[in-house]
Protein backbone atom coordinates (compact mmCIF):
# COMPACT_ATOMS: atom_id res chain seq x y z
CA UNK A 1 0.00 0.00 0.00
CA UNK A 2 1.24 3.71 -1.09
CA UNK A 3 2.15 5.96 2.37
CA UNK A 4 -0.69 8.01 3.62
CA UNK A 5 -0.14 11.23 1.45
CA UNK A 6 1.41 14.36 3.37
CA UNK A 7 -1.08 17.69 4.15
CA UNK A 8 0.48 19.14 1.59
CA UNK A 9 -0.57 17.07 -0.76
CA UNK A 10 -4.31 17.80 -0.58
CA UNK A 11 -6.90 20.12 -2.09
CA UNK A 12 -10.13 21.40 -1.30
CA UNK A 13 -12.39 20.02 -3.90
CA UNK A 14 -16.07 21.33 -4.40
CA UNK A 15 -18.49 18.77 -5.81
CA UNK A 16 -21.19 19.86 -7.12
CA UNK A 17 -23.58 18.44 -4.79
CA UNK A 18 -21.53 19.86 -2.60
CA UNK A 19 -22.04 23.38 -4.12
CA UNK A 20 -25.56 22.68 -4.30
CA UNK A 21 -25.58 22.30 -0.32
CA UNK A 22 -23.40 25.44 0.12
CA UNK A 23 -26.01 27.31 -2.54
CA UNK A 24 -29.35 26.18 -0.39
CA UNK A 25 -27.43 26.89 3.11
CA UNK A 26 -26.98 30.39 2.09
CA UNK A 27 -30.19 30.63 -0.19
CA UNK A 28 -30.24 31.14 -3.60
CA UNK A 29 -30.96 34.80 -3.71
CA UNK A 30 -28.12 35.66 -1.05
CA UNK A 31 -25.79 34.05 -2.89
CA UNK A 32 -26.56 35.95 -5.73
CA UNK A 33 -26.10 39.26 -3.90
CA UNK A 34 -23.36 38.20 -2.60
CA UNK A 35 -21.32 37.08 -5.82
CA UNK A 36 -23.17 40.33 -7.33
CA UNK A 37 -21.04 42.30 -4.77
CA UNK A 38 -18.23 40.47 -5.23
CA UNK A 39 -17.69 40.81 -9.14
CA UNK A 40 -18.43 44.58 -8.60
CA UNK A 41 -15.83 45.14 -5.99
CA UNK A 42 -13.62 43.32 -8.34
CA UNK A 43 -14.75 45.50 -11.49
CA UNK A 44 -13.35 48.70 -8.95
CA UNK A 45 -9.98 47.31 -8.65
CA UNK A 46 -9.80 45.93 -12.43
CA UNK A 47 -6.48 47.53 -12.77
CA UNK A 48 -4.83 45.08 -10.39
CA UNK A 49 -6.00 42.37 -12.63
CA UNK A 50 -3.62 40.62 -15.27
CA UNK A 51 -6.08 40.34 -18.35
CA UNK A 52 -6.32 38.88 -21.62
CA UNK A 53 -8.97 36.94 -24.20
CA UNK A 54 -9.52 33.92 -23.26
CA UNK A 55 -7.84 31.12 -25.16
CA UNK A 56 -10.03 29.53 -27.25
CA UNK A 57 -10.34 26.05 -29.21
CA UNK A 58 -12.94 26.00 -31.96
CA UNK A 59 -14.31 23.09 -33.57
CA UNK A 60 -17.72 22.58 -35.68
CA UNK A 61 -19.65 21.63 -32.46
CA UNK A 62 -18.29 24.33 -30.34
CA UNK A 63 -15.37 25.49 -28.31
CA UNK A 64 -13.35 24.57 -25.45
CA UNK A 65 -12.24 27.65 -23.28
CA UNK A 66 -9.20 28.80 -20.59
CA UNK A 67 -10.08 31.36 -19.01
CA UNK A 68 -7.15 32.57 -16.65
CA UNK A 69 -6.40 35.65 -14.55
CA UNK A 70 -4.79 37.20 -11.55
CA UNK A 71 -4.93 39.71 -8.75
CA UNK A 72 -1.14 39.44 -7.65
CA UNK A 73 -1.87 37.19 -4.91
CA UNK A 74 -4.50 34.88 -6.61
CA UNK A 75 -4.49 32.96 -9.50
CA UNK A 76 -7.65 31.62 -11.15
CA UNK A 77 -8.59 29.71 -14.03
CA UNK A 78 -11.38 28.30 -15.55
CA UNK A 79 -12.50 25.43 -18.20
CA UNK A 80 -15.88 26.26 -20.25
CA UNK A 81 -17.09 24.98 -23.47
CA UNK A 82 -20.06 25.58 -25.22
CA UNK A 83 -21.52 23.38 -27.36
CA UNK A 84 -25.00 24.51 -28.59
CA UNK A 85 -25.80 20.92 -30.38
CA UNK A 86 -25.24 19.13 -26.82
CA UNK A 87 -28.81 19.48 -25.72
CA UNK A 88 -30.14 16.98 -28.04
CA UNK A 89 -27.23 14.50 -26.61
CA UNK A 90 -28.37 14.69 -23.43
CA UNK A 91 -25.13 16.99 -21.86
CA UNK A 92 -25.46 20.67 -21.01
CA UNK A 93 -24.52 23.37 -23.47
CA UNK A 94 -22.06 24.69 -20.77
CA UNK A 95 -19.60 22.57 -18.14
CA UNK A 96 -17.24 24.09 -16.34
CA UNK A 97 -14.93 23.76 -13.74
CA UNK A 98 -11.89 25.93 -12.21
CA UNK A 99 -9.03 26.39 -9.61
CA UNK A 100 -7.97 29.35 -7.58
CA UNK A 101 -4.00 28.77 -6.85
CA UNK A 102 -1.65 31.18 -4.67
CA UNK A 103 0.36 33.16 -6.55
CA UNK A 104 3.50 33.26 -3.70
CA UNK A 105 4.15 29.37 -3.89
CA UNK A 106 1.85 28.43 -7.84
CA UNK A 107 -0.08 25.71 -5.07
CA UNK A 108 -3.87 25.23 -5.84
CA UNK A 109 -6.09 26.39 -2.99
CA UNK A 110 -9.44 25.03 -4.03
CA UNK A 111 -10.37 23.12 -7.58
CA UNK A 112 -13.93 23.53 -8.16
CA UNK A 113 -17.28 22.58 -10.07
CA UNK A 114 -18.00 25.51 -12.22
CA UNK A 115 -21.14 24.39 -13.70
CA UNK A 116 -23.51 25.77 -11.48
CA UNK A 117 -21.46 28.06 -10.18
CA UNK A 118 -21.06 29.31 -13.96
CA UNK A 119 -24.74 30.03 -13.87
CA UNK A 120 -24.93 31.91 -10.85
CA UNK A 121 -22.10 33.89 -11.53
CA UNK A 122 -23.57 34.81 -14.93
CA UNK A 123 -26.91 35.89 -13.47
CA UNK A 124 -25.26 37.93 -10.55
CA UNK A 125 -22.31 40.31 -13.76
CA UNK A 126 -25.85 40.76 -15.55
CA UNK A 127 -28.01 41.68 -12.85
CA UNK A 128 -25.05 44.18 -11.39
CA UNK A 129 -24.13 45.17 -14.94
CA UNK A 130 -28.74 46.04 -14.37
CA UNK A 131 -28.38 48.33 -12.13
CA UNK A 132 -26.14 50.80 -13.46
CA UNK A 133 -27.81 50.17 -17.03
CA UNK A 134 -31.44 49.43 -16.78
CA UNK A 135 -34.07 51.60 -16.46
CA UNK A 136 -34.33 53.50 -13.11
CA UNK A 137 -37.44 50.73 -11.61
CA UNK A 138 -36.95 48.59 -13.95
CA UNK A 139 -40.16 45.25 -12.53
CA UNK A 140 -40.50 43.44 -16.08
CA UNK A 141 -38.09 41.39 -17.02
CA UNK A 142 -37.83 39.26 -20.77
CA UNK A 143 -36.10 35.90 -21.35
CA UNK A 144 -35.56 35.01 -24.24
CA UNK A 145 -33.74 31.28 -24.87
CA UNK A 146 -35.32 29.85 -21.48
CA UNK A 147 -32.50 26.92 -21.36
CA UNK A 148 -29.74 26.16 -18.37
CA UNK A 149 -29.26 29.73 -17.77
CA UNK A 150 -32.62 31.57 -17.70
CA UNK A 151 -33.91 30.87 -14.30
CA UNK A 152 -30.53 32.05 -12.43
CA UNK A 153 -30.46 35.47 -14.98
CA UNK A 154 -34.77 36.26 -13.88
CA UNK A 155 -33.81 35.24 -9.77
CA UNK A 156 -30.62 37.63 -9.90
CA UNK A 157 -32.83 40.36 -11.21
CA UNK A 158 -35.05 40.19 -8.81
CA UNK A 159 -32.54 39.51 -6.03
CA UNK A 160 -30.44 42.27 -7.05
CA UNK A 161 -32.46 45.03 -8.73
CA UNK A 162 -36.04 44.08 -7.38
CA UNK A 163 -37.52 42.59 -10.57
CA UNK A 164 -41.40 41.24 -10.29
CA UNK A 165 -42.24 39.79 -13.41
CA UNK A 166 -40.30 37.49 -16.00
CA UNK A 167 -42.01 36.96 -19.23
CA UNK A 168 -40.54 33.67 -21.04
CA UNK A 169 -40.01 32.70 -24.65
CA UNK A 170 -38.20 29.60 -26.05
CA UNK A 171 -38.45 28.08 -29.31
CA UNK A 172 -38.60 24.65 -27.68
CA UNK A 173 -41.99 24.80 -25.54
CA UNK A 174 -40.20 22.06 -23.61
CA UNK A 175 -37.72 24.48 -22.10
CA UNK A 176 -40.43 27.35 -21.41
CA UNK A 177 -42.60 24.86 -19.44
CA UNK A 178 -39.70 23.84 -17.38
CA UNK A 179 -38.86 27.59 -16.75
CA UNK A 180 -42.22 28.21 -15.98
CA UNK A 181 -42.58 25.50 -13.47
CA UNK A 182 -38.89 26.22 -11.85
CA UNK A 183 -39.61 29.68 -11.26
CA UNK A 184 -42.96 28.87 -9.33
CA UNK A 185 -42.88 30.18 -5.65
CA UNK A 186 -39.29 32.02 -6.05
CA UNK A 187 -42.11 35.10 -5.79
CA UNK A 188 -41.68 36.19 -9.66
CA UNK A 189 -44.92 36.54 -11.73
CA UNK A 190 -44.42 34.55 -14.53
CA UNK A 191 -45.54 34.88 -17.99
CA UNK A 192 -45.40 32.53 -20.60
CA UNK A 193 -45.17 33.79 -24.16
CA UNK A 194 -45.75 32.64 -27.50
CA UNK A 195 -43.34 34.80 -29.80
CA UNK A 196 -40.30 36.80 -29.06
CA UNK A 197 -42.24 39.91 -29.93
CA UNK A 198 -45.42 39.30 -27.47
CA UNK A 199 -41.97 38.42 -24.52
CA UNK A 200 -40.77 41.94 -24.78
CA UNK A 201 -44.11 43.59 -24.70
CA UNK A 202 -43.62 45.51 -21.67
CA UNK A 203 -40.44 44.86 -20.03
CA UNK A 204 -38.14 46.90 -19.20
CA UNK A 205 -35.23 44.53 -19.49
CA UNK A 206 -34.81 41.59 -21.90
CA UNK A 207 -32.51 39.11 -21.40
CA UNK A 208 -31.15 36.88 -24.56
CA UNK A 209 -29.66 33.53 -23.79
CA UNK A 210 -30.45 31.43 -26.47
CA UNK A 211 -27.96 29.20 -27.95
CA UNK A 212 -27.30 28.33 -31.53
CA UNK A 213 -23.66 29.05 -33.43
CA UNK A 214 -24.81 31.08 -36.22
CA UNK A 215 -25.40 34.62 -36.82
CA UNK A 216 -29.36 34.20 -35.38
CA UNK A 217 -31.41 37.63 -35.31
CA UNK A 218 -33.22 36.66 -31.82
CA UNK A 219 -34.05 40.68 -31.50
CA UNK A 220 -34.51 42.44 -35.22
CA UNK A 221 -34.48 46.28 -34.88
CA UNK A 222 -37.85 46.91 -34.78
CA UNK A 223 -38.53 44.87 -32.01
CA UNK A 224 -36.77 47.25 -29.96
CA UNK A 225 -38.25 50.13 -28.69
CA UNK A 226 -36.87 53.04 -27.17
CA UNK A 227 -35.51 52.84 -23.03
CA UNK A 228 -34.85 49.74 -23.03
CA UNK A 229 -32.06 47.57 -21.64
CA UNK A 230 -30.79 44.78 -23.30
CA UNK A 231 -28.63 42.04 -21.49
CA UNK A 232 -27.22 39.96 -24.25
CA UNK A 233 -25.57 36.66 -23.16
CA UNK A 234 -25.79 33.88 -25.57
CA UNK A 235 -23.64 35.44 -28.25
CA UNK A 236 -20.50 34.65 -26.76
CA UNK A 237 -17.98 33.16 -29.03
CA UNK A 238 -17.20 34.26 -33.18
CA UNK A 239 -19.76 33.49 -35.52
CA UNK A 240 -22.49 33.17 -32.50
CA UNK A 241 -24.58 36.22 -32.43
CA UNK A 242 -28.06 37.11 -31.06
CA UNK A 243 -29.04 40.60 -32.34
CA UNK A 244 -29.37 42.53 -35.84
CA UNK A 245 -27.01 44.85 -35.96
CA UNK A 246 -29.00 47.80 -36.57
CA UNK A 247 -29.55 47.28 -32.85
CA UNK A 248 -26.47 48.34 -32.29
CA UNK A 249 -26.03 51.12 -33.89
CA UNK A 250 -28.61 52.71 -32.15
CA UNK A 251 -27.95 51.60 -28.32
CA UNK A 252 -24.93 52.96 -26.16
CA UNK A 253 -23.30 49.36 -25.76
CA UNK A 254 -21.29 48.14 -22.28
CA UNK A 255 -18.51 45.10 -22.48
CA UNK A 256 -16.72 43.83 -19.82
CA UNK A 257 -13.07 43.37 -21.62
CA UNK A 258 -12.86 44.91 -24.74
CA UNK A 259 -10.27 43.04 -26.74
CA UNK A 260 -12.39 39.61 -25.61
CA UNK A 261 -15.78 41.10 -27.18
CA UNK A 262 -14.29 42.53 -30.22
CA UNK A 263 -13.64 39.08 -31.12
CA UNK A 264 -16.89 37.13 -29.66
CA UNK A 265 -19.21 39.76 -28.72
CA UNK A 266 -22.45 41.37 -30.12
CA UNK A 267 -20.28 43.65 -31.50
CA UNK A 268 -17.80 41.61 -33.55
CA UNK A 269 -20.69 42.52 -36.44
CA UNK A 270 -19.66 46.07 -36.13
CA UNK A 271 -16.25 47.73 -37.41
CA UNK A 272 -13.56 48.28 -34.60
CA UNK A 273 -14.63 51.60 -34.13
CA UNK A 274 -17.50 51.18 -32.90
CA UNK A 275 -17.65 53.02 -29.38
CA UNK A 276 -17.88 50.74 -26.01
CA UNK A 277 -17.77 51.43 -22.55
CA UNK A 278 -16.13 48.81 -20.05
CA UNK A 279 -18.45 48.22 -17.78
CA UNK A 280 -15.54 48.49 -14.76
CA UNK A 281 -15.26 52.56 -16.22
CA UNK A 282 -19.35 52.82 -15.30
CA UNK A 283 -19.10 51.04 -11.73
CA UNK A 284 -15.45 53.08 -10.92
CA UNK A 285 -17.64 56.24 -11.79
CA UNK A 286 -15.37 57.16 -14.72
CA UNK A 287 -17.81 56.88 -17.26
CA UNK A 288 -21.39 56.96 -17.46
CA UNK A 289 -24.20 54.44 -17.10
CA UNK A 290 -27.64 54.87 -18.49
CA UNK A 291 -27.97 58.51 -19.32
CA UNK A 292 -31.51 59.11 -19.68
CA UNK A 293 -35.00 57.04 -19.97
CA UNK A 294 -35.03 56.77 -23.96
CA UNK A 295 -31.49 55.56 -24.43
CA UNK A 296 -31.27 51.51 -25.17
CA UNK A 297 -28.25 50.35 -23.27
CA UNK A 298 -26.46 47.03 -24.28
CA UNK A 299 -24.50 44.85 -22.10
CA UNK A 300 -22.95 43.09 -24.57
CA UNK A 301 -21.75 40.26 -22.25
CA UNK A 302 -19.60 37.31 -23.20
CA UNK A 303 -18.30 35.80 -19.72
CA UNK A 304 -14.88 37.03 -18.17
CA UNK A 305 -12.65 35.36 -16.35
CA UNK A 306 -12.31 37.99 -13.42
CA UNK A 307 -16.21 37.33 -12.59
CA UNK A 308 -14.48 33.12 -11.94
CA UNK A 309 -11.97 34.69 -9.98
CA UNK A 310 -14.80 36.62 -8.20
CA UNK A 311 -17.33 33.74 -7.98
CA UNK A 312 -14.31 31.55 -6.45
CA UNK A 313 -12.68 33.16 -4.15
CA UNK A 314 -16.55 33.23 -2.87
CA UNK A 315 -16.46 30.24 -2.47
CA UNK A 316 -13.84 29.72 -1.10
CA UNK A 317 -14.36 31.99 1.81
CA UNK A 318 -17.22 30.25 2.70
CA UNK A 319 -15.78 26.27 2.95
CA UNK A 320 -14.92 27.47 6.41
CA UNK A 321 -18.52 27.74 7.20
CA UNK A 322 -19.27 23.76 6.46
CA UNK A 323 -18.26 20.70 4.93
CA UNK A 324 -18.34 21.88 1.30
CA UNK A 325 -15.54 20.05 0.13
CA UNK A 326 -13.63 16.76 -0.03
CA UNK A 327 -10.13 17.07 0.58
CA UNK A 328 -8.31 15.60 -2.80
CA UNK A 329 -5.21 13.96 -2.77
CA UNK A 330 -3.68 16.15 -6.24
CA UNK A 331 -0.54 17.05 -5.31
CA UNK A 332 3.16 15.34 -5.48
CA UNK A 333 4.57 15.98 -1.70
CA UNK A 334 7.87 14.28 -1.70
CA UNK A 335 9.39 14.97 2.15
CA UNK A 336 12.67 15.80 0.07
CA UNK A 337 11.06 18.02 -2.62
CA UNK A 338 13.98 17.28 -4.83
CA UNK A 339 12.79 13.37 -4.35
CA UNK A 340 9.95 12.91 -6.37
CA UNK A 341 11.46 9.28 -8.29
CA UNK A 342 12.39 8.31 -4.67
CA UNK A 343 8.60 9.05 -4.09
CA UNK A 344 7.18 6.71 -6.37
CA UNK A 345 9.97 4.26 -5.94
CA UNK A 346 9.22 3.74 -2.89
CA UNK A 347 5.03 3.24 -3.38
CA UNK A 348 6.40 -0.07 -5.55
N1 LIG B 1 -22.13 35.63 -21.28
C1 LIG B 1 -21.82 34.68 -20.43
O1 LIG B 1 -21.10 34.91 -19.48
C2 LIG B 1 -22.41 33.32 -20.62
C3 LIG B 1 -22.35 32.39 -19.56
C4 LIG B 1 -23.00 31.16 -19.73
C5 LIG B 1 -23.62 30.87 -20.94
N2 LIG B 1 -23.60 31.79 -21.95
C6 LIG B 1 -24.28 31.52 -23.22
O2 LIG B 1 -25.67 31.64 -22.97
C7 LIG B 1 -26.39 30.81 -23.91
C8 LIG B 1 -27.41 29.99 -23.17
O3 LIG B 1 -26.74 29.04 -22.37
P1 LIG B 1 -27.57 27.83 -21.72
O4 LIG B 1 -26.60 27.10 -20.87
O5 LIG B 1 -28.83 28.36 -21.12
O6 LIG B 1 -27.91 27.01 -23.05
P2 LIG B 1 -29.08 25.95 -23.26
O7 LIG B 1 -28.72 25.18 -24.49
O8 LIG B 1 -29.36 25.22 -21.99
O9 LIG B 1 -30.37 26.84 -23.59
C9 LIG B 1 -30.50 27.59 -24.74
C10 LIG B 1 -31.99 27.69 -25.07
O10 LIG B 1 -32.14 28.60 -26.17
C11 LIG B 1 -33.25 28.13 -26.93
N3 LIG B 1 -33.21 28.74 -28.26
C12 LIG B 1 -32.36 28.47 -29.28
N4 LIG B 1 -32.67 29.27 -30.34
C13 LIG B 1 -33.70 30.06 -29.96
C14 LIG B 1 -34.45 31.07 -30.60
N5 LIG B 1 -34.20 31.42 -31.87
N6 LIG B 1 -35.45 31.68 -29.90
C15 LIG B 1 -35.73 31.31 -28.62
N7 LIG B 1 -35.05 30.35 -27.96
C16 LIG B 1 -34.05 29.72 -28.63
C17 LIG B 1 -33.07 26.62 -26.94
O11 LIG B 1 -34.28 25.96 -27.26
C18 LIG B 1 -32.62 26.36 -25.49
O12 LIG B 1 -33.72 26.05 -24.64
C19 LIG B 1 -25.33 29.99 -24.64
O13 LIG B 1 -25.12 30.55 -25.91
C20 LIG B 1 -24.09 30.12 -23.77
O14 LIG B 1 -22.91 30.00 -24.54
C21 LIG B 1 -23.02 33.00 -21.80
Amino acid sequence: MAPAASPLAYIPFVSVENMMRLVHHHGIEQVLRDLAEEIEGDYRRWDMFEKAPRLASHSRDGVIELMPTSDGQTFSFKYVNGHPGNIVKGYQTVAAFGLLARVDTGYPLMLSEMTLLTALRTAATSAMAARYLAPKGARTMAVIGNGAQAEFQALAMKAVIGVEEVRLYDIDPAAKRKAVHNLQGSGIRVTSCDTAQDAIEGAQIVTTCTADKAYATILSDNMVGEGIHINAIGGDCPGKTELHRDILSRASTFVEYEPQTRIEGEIQQMPPAYPVTELWQVVRGDAAGRRGSREITLFDSVGFAIEDFSALRYVHGKLQDGDYCHQLDMLADPDDPRDLFGMLQRAA
